[in-house]
């Protein structure tokens, strides 16, 4: 290998990472009034979990996460030092949500002159991040950007490519897309990108786009390979976003594990998940479901890709394709279907009939059907 080949090569262990978990969740209001989105449960974990399995999957420890003012405090929290991945964490406030870029800026004291895997904390990926910075640790490129087709690529940063796969241009949320490729939310970068960021203005939605950034590179003659990502990605930004990773995740990763007490009046079906100290009395539980610590189910029926969170209880109700969070109360509800329900939220129906209902509901609210 050349001396000029090697000193471009970055190894793992002196790569850092920043993961952006700003931002306000806008889209997912209610929920997110009084949760982190980068904290929501997907499959009864929160998703920046699985962003920080990736990272030190990947072989990377020294990480940096961008936090806000509204929920640093609760992803420090649920975090704490990262030694649970063995890891070291450091917690970067960004005072104001003015864009990925400037989110970069705001940890150029932490990166300093490393080079560095970014990570949106509300992205999730099949398990690719080892592989992509391999690839970006044995190809001489000054970033390395991942793609995905995509249906509606204008809600999304978009890359054109030339016919032999290199990066032309990139454009942040375009009205008319010149491709279906879109930009998932992980990136590397050799530390050239600091540069770029200076030399860029705040876009039409007044922020810093990395986009735009990116594209400043390739302006400035600089390499920007891309690979593209044929695996699953969901950018968990909405409530049917939301349902489909939890989907996708119950679905590929989870594994039969009862912990919990099962009545011999109940039946539990395939892939399910019962973490200890949940019961389940008189109910059918038909996975892929996870049903997390301290759950109380009973004469109920709850169907394929669901979750429910710690502490909840279900009675008399039958409920499928549904994210519920912690200590909710789901009572006499005979169908529910495709919802996002929040923490400490009570459903119960009243005299009416009802055939099956969809909801999504924030934290702490009642409703009496
Ligand atoms: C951001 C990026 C966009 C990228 C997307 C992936 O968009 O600006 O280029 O495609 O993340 O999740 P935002 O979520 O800020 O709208």
């Amino acid at each position: 290998m050349s001396h000029e080949l090697s000193a471009m090569n970055y190894e793992p262990s002196t790569m850092k990472a920043l993961i952006l978990a700003g931002g306000k969740g806008t889209r997912l209001k209610p929920i997110t009034n009084t949760i982190a989105k980068q904290l929501l449960p997907v499959a009864n974990r929160p998703i920046l979990f699985y962003v920080l399995d990736q990272i030190s999957e990947a072989g990377i420890t020294d990480i940096g996460i961008i936090i806000s003012p509204e929920t640093g405090a609760n992803i420090r929290e649920a975090v704490g030092d990262g030694s649970r991945w063995g890891v070291r964490i450091t917690y970067i406030p960004q005072p104001e949500p003015l864009g990925l870029a400037h989110a970069v800026k705001t940890a150029q004291d932490f990166l300093g002159d490393s080079a560095f895997l970014m990570f949106l904390g509300d992205n999730l990926t099949q398990a690719v991040v080892k592989d992509f910075v391999q690839r970006f640790n044995t190809q001489a490129t000054d970033a390395l950007i991942l793609l995905k087709e995509v249906p509606d690529p204008r809600l999304f940063g978009v890359a054109e490519l030339n016919s032999s796969g290199e990066v032309l241009h990139l454009v942040e949320k375009p009205k008319e897309p010149k491709s279906n490729l879109a930009l998932v939310g992980i990136y590397l970068f050799k530390p050239l990108i600091h540069r770029a960021i200076a030399q860029i203005k705040p876009s039409r939605r007044g922020e810093l786009e990395i986009t735009d950034a990116i594209q400043k590179m390739l302006d400035n003659g600089q390499t920007v390979r891309s690979h593209i990502l044929t695996g699953w990605w969901l950018d968990t930004g909405k409530k049917d976003d939301m349902l489909e990773a939890n989907r996708v995740v119950l679905d590929n990763l989870l594994q039969r594990n009862v912990q919990g007490e099962v009545d011999t009046e109940s039946q539990v079906v395939g892939r399910v998940e019962i973490r200890q100290g949940a019961r389940v009395e008189k109910s059918t539980i038909r996975g892929p479901v996870s049903i997390a610590e301290g759950c109380h189910i009973s004469n109920s029926f709850i169907g394929p890709f669901t979750s429910i969170g710690a502490g909840t209880v279900v009675e008399y109700s039958s409920v499928e394709h549904s994210v519920i969070l912690e200590r909710s109360r789901i009572s006499h509800v005979e169908r529910l279907a495709d919802s996002l329900i929040g923490n400490g939220v009570e459903v119960k129906k009243g005299q009416e009939r009802f055939k099956g209902i969809r909801l999504f509901v924030g934290c702490d609210s009642t409703l009496e059907l």
